[in-house]
């Protein structure tokens, strides 16, 4: 063997103009055969006539093996699909073959759906569709699961997670997600501080989502290296065993097989402000780019010497190496997928400038809630367009995200860039990131690359499409079957497979732990709205379309093809004013805003006809007519911008904490949010065209690593969305609408700030209820009139110990001083386990959030609803004959209230009028408003469908009051 290959360098050689680089490639091809011969034969310099012999070193098989290996692309091998054992295979994991299934598959863009059965093998996805009879010969004892057509998609990919970094519930010993020593850390691992106890796991998994990109906080322009991790834990129990494909050098042994992708996190823009500025930050990136630059060229430079057998040059010279540039160096040679948090157009077109510079790629741009607006920009990358991953609906929490857009991945996706819906887990929580593309679906993104958003794209942008992220033979066993197509509002895996392994059913594992959802509507993909328009006007005002109604029509409107009428009325709440008999459709008339008549198409039309009044025609197409929905709890009309301290009310003294200045002559330092409040910001507006046209706000701004700004929120204000002023008749529905205060143990994340201590919260709580300030003051006044009942007293506790601490004081307090308190718990996460007794004592509880996420001590015990458990706190809650309503914590959320109430619905099986409960008439009754709106309030017309239906799309708001209709 070796003497032939000689032979064969020696006859090449022979012949006359030897291929310099065929020769190179031989030799170190047979390097470990025949490296002293080659490089002897190769020795002649390339400088010209002056041939000389060089002496080979003893290292010179090492130091080309690792001059061929920089030219090395990660990726799997070519036999990759043809495996029949995973390496991620967990002893006694039986095959399963799901039957009947439709299967989304994920190939050809997301179109590709088959008809049939899916074999799971191995840990390996053995077949689709027809699984020939011999392959199922071959396999004794597999579980076989009847799918009944239900949809079969890939396992859910999150891009942007940082589960296992921030965990749940939180704690400032897990805090491990930023560092803090410098902005340049492209050595620093999120594996090294993956926490294998977090409860997000689980929860995750439940919605579906099998794997995510951990990523290092965004707090760094360089953050470090992130990892791709499968969510379920392994037998081993360690970190390193959840990684897909850890990468070579993880643990400084080098591993044999294909080279693989490593990850990396950059930051660009405000986050990086500890650091200096944004030209700091760039400084410091072409900094580091250019020490890695560097490097890399010695490596090239030595290499191409060695390779040209010019080892005397090289002599005393180690292979360069830099230990702390190698990470930068892999991203220069193409090995790295980065994973760049980045906003606005002018970190983008920075980040891009840089790419160029430094010829590298970039995998996916994150949050990135201006990229819709500079495809152009997106283009410009080194070495192609990034993936775009971020939020559906979640904008203008800070600066860089205000001009972000719900059309944003529609309008990406028109100019031909991938789409990536992500959840930034525990921003939001990772076990809904199909509501992101549920979402981006409404918004317009076609249905195959909204499913793609979540699975074949991610995957694709990390480089693991050979195994995860879509179906086909050889990928990884991680399989979802659903209850019904998963862009419905409320999909719900009803089993979840990783690597083979079922996850839900516990224990016992039963095959399929929900049933499907009934009826043919829910396994055809959702009819959506069109948004041409409004997705032109967003791109046409970048970001910033006009908000305010279109028009005002003060005429009258007829409203066709209705399937329903539900109104608001002083006396009885929510009410069915009309609805068609099976499936008929009729009309509405409004006069001067109010309902003039609401029926079958003849009746009504012939009451209000033939004055001659000019009148405006709406078809409704099956829609619907409601009262306007409610929001509780977010600083919505309070701020602008909630990282913007200028936009907002500004800090509010905190009486728990420090004194307040006596000039405010009130020790409590009660305040009141009316005082405050302003008008027109985009978040009230957005969720006035949402349906959303009243809010009780308050001072009491809660954030999720820093908790509540302060403890007294002061007195709440309950408004209309869409007013233009304070002062315009009806813009203020009750000034000081409730008492709002908050308790809670310390914030786990501020460990250095220690809050007042619960016994002290609760202590000075009695004194105030029970003693009492001066009636003089602030205090003194408004909770004499808690005390007395005149005015709710709201309380955001999410721990049930504390909720019965605060019960046990409600009955002394009544006993004491007579009158009955009309407390309200918000929040609320753990309420379910008091049902009964929060009944007795007739409080109120808002949940916000309404699918619980325990992210903190105090928030632990959730009742965490299908398909974990069937039971949720919501339907505990009413079943109990508590004064149940929903909450939000964030002012853009309440622009998602008729989603957050359809899905709540479905997982708690209540019917319409209980839906319309939950956001309109339990929150006037809790808010003590009860009759303040009544027949006057507001009217919301959804074209398409019903409030709480992801095909309907609101086109007008009709006011009884003000006698006009809004044409949105
Ligand atoms: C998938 O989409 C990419 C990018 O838009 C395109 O280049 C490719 O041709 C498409 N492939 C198929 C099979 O449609
Ligand atoms: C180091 O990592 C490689 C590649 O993942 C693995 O094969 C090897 O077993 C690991 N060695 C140790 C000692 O953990
Ligand atoms: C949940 O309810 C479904 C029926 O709706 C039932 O098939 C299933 O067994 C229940 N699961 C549990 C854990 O009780
Ligand atoms: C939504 O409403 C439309 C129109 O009424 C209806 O066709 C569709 O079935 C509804 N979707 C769901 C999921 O209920």
């Amino acid at each position: 063997m070796e003497s032939r290959t000689k032979a064969r360098v020696n006859v090449l050689l022979t012949s006359r103009a030897p291929q310099r680089p065929f020769l190179l490639a031989l030799c170190v091809v047979v390097a470990t055969l025949t490296i002293y011969a080659c490089n002897i034969f190769l020795t002649s310099s390339s400088r010209g006539a002056n041939t000389r012999i060089h002496r080979v070193p003893r290292n010179a098989q090492r130091i080309l093996q690792q001059c061929a290996a920089l030219k090395a692309i990660p990726g799997p091998q070519a036999d990759f699909y043809l495996r029949e054992l995973s390496d991620r295979f967990e002893e006694g994991t039986k095959p399963t073959l799901i039957k009947n299934a439709h299967v989304w598959t994920g190939a050809r863009n997301g179109t590709e759906t088959v008809v049939g059965d899916v074999l799971l093998s191995g840990g390996v996805v053995k077949g689709i569709g027809y699984i020939p009879k011999r392959l199922l010969d071959d396999i004794t004892d597999f579980i076989t699961v009847e799918a009944d057509g239900a949809w079969v998609t890939p396992g859910l990919v999150d891009l942007h997670s940082h589960v296992g970094m921030l965990s749940a519930p939180g704690m400032s010993g897990t805090f491990d997600v930023n560092s803090r020593h410098g902005p340049i850390l492209p050595w620093l691992r999120s594996i090294d501080g993956f926490n294998t106890h977090d409860d997000a796991f689980e929860l995750a998994i439940a919605g579906g989502v099998t794997s995510a990109q951990v990523l290092p906080g965004s707090g760094n322009a360089i953050g470090g290296q992130a990892f791709m991790m499968k969510l379920r834990k392994t037998s081993e129990r360690s970190p390193t065993s959840m990684i897909i494909e850890p990468p070579h050098n993880l643990n400084g042994s080098e591993a044999d097989g294909p080279l693989r992708w490593r990850h990396m996190k950059q930051a660009c823009g405000e986050n990086l402000r500890r650091y200096g500025n944004r030209m700091d930050a760039l400084w410091s990136f072409r900094q580091a780019y250019n020490e890695a630059r560097k490097v890399k060229r010695e490596q090239d430079d030595f290499c191409s010497q060695a390779q040209a057998g010019l080892w005397d040059d090289l002599s005393g010279q180690d292979f360069p190496e830099s230990f702390q540039w190698e990470m930068l160096v892999d991203v220069l040679r193409g090995r790295v997928k980065i994973a760049n948090h980045c906003y606005e157009a002018v970190d983008l077109d920075d980040i891009v400038r840089l790419t160029n510079e430094f010829k590298f790629p970039i995998a996916s741009f994150h949050h990135a809630q201006e990229a819709w607006l500079v495809p152009e920009v997106l283009k410009r990358t080194w070495g192609g367009t990034p993936a775009i991953a971020i939020f559906a609906s979640n904008h203008r929490y800070k600066r860089e995200s205000y001009r972000g857009s719900n059309f944003a991945p529609r309008v990406l996706a028109d100019n031909d860039i991938s789409v990536v819906m992500k959840s930034d887990h525990p921003v939001l929580n990772s076990r809904y990131l199909m509501y992101e593309a549920q979402q981006a679906h409404y918004y317009g993104l076609p249905p195959h690359l909204a499913l793609a958003s979540v699975t074949y794209t991610p995957s694709r942008a990390a480089g693991m499409l050979h195994r995860i992220g879509i179906l086909a033979e050889g990928t990884d066993a991680d399989v979802v079957l659903w209850d019904s197509h998963p862009l419905h509002l409320g999909a719900t895996p009803r089993q979840v497979w990783i690597d083979g392994i079922p996850q839900l059913g516990g224990s016992s594992k039963p095959t399929l732990v929900l049933p499907e959802k009934p009826g043919h509507t829910w396994k055809e993909i959702p009819h959506v709205p069109t948004w041409d328009e409004e997705r032109e006007e967003a791109v046409k005002y970048e970001g910033l379309p006009p908000l305010a109604p279109k028009k005002l029509f003060k005429g009258k409107v007829v409203l066709n093809n209705v399937k329903e009428v539900w109104i608001r009325t002083g006396e009885e709440g929510i009410k069915e004013r009309w609805a068609g008999k099976n499936g008929e459709t009729g009309t509405v008339v409004l006069v001067n805003g109010g309902i003039f008549c609401a029926g079958a198409d003849g009746w009504c039309l012939s009451g209000s006809k033939n004055d001659g009044e000019s009148h405006l025609e709406i078809d409704l197409h099956g829609g619907s007519v409601g009262p306007g929905l409610m929001t509780f709890g977010s600083p919505l009309g309070i701020e602008e911008i909630a990282g913007e301290l200028s936009t907002g009310d500004g800090l509010l003294y905190d009486a728990y904490r420090g004194d307040i200045p006596s000039i405010v002559g009130d020790v409590g330092g009660v305040v009141r949010a009316v005082d405050a409040l302003q008008f027109g910001t985009r978040n009230a507006l957005v969720a006035h065209r949402a349906g959303v046209t009243y809010a009780t706000s308050s001072l009491l701004k809660s954030t999720l690593f820093a908790g509540p700004s302060s403890f007294i929120g002061g007195l709440a204000t309950t408004f209309r969305t869409g007013a233009n002023h304070a002062l315009e008749a009806g813009a203020i529905v009750k000034p000081a609408t409730a008492l709002h205060l908050s308790m809670g143990r310390t914030e786990p994340y501020i460990a250095t700030v220690p809050i007042v201590s619960v016994s002290t919260q609760i202590a000075i709580l009695r004194r105030l209820l029970l003693e009492g300030e001066d009636e003089n003051t602030e205090t003194g006044f408004w909770f004499k009139r808690a005390v007395e009942g005149s005015i709710p007293l709201i309380i955001d506790v999410g721990n049930a110990d504390i909720m019965a601490s605060l019960l046990r004081l409600k009955a002394d307090i009544e006993d004491q001083r007579g009158g009955q308190i009309k407390m309200v718990f918000s929040g609320a996460t753990e309420a379910h386990l008091l049902a009964k007794e929060i009944a007795q004592a007739k409080v109120g509880v808002i949940l916000s959030p309404v699918r619980p996420f325990p992210d903190r001590w105090d928030n632990r015990r959730i009742l965490a609803g299908p398909p974990i458990v069937n039971e949720t706190a919501l339907g505990t809650l009413l079943k109990n004959r508590v004064i149940v309503a929903l909450g939000v914590q964030d002012a853009w959320e309440a622009g998602n209230t008729r989603f957050e109430a359809g899905w709540a619905a479905l997982d708690s099986h209540i019917d319409q009028r209980q839906r319309y409960d939950l956001v309109t008439s339990n929150l006037e009754k809790l808010m003590g408003i009860e009759g303040w709106i009544g027949d006057e309030g507001e009217l919301v017309v959804y074209q398409g469908g019903d409030a709480f239906n992801m095909s309907s799309k609101i086109v007008a708001v009709a006011s009884p009051k003000r006698g006009v209709v809004e044409l949105l």
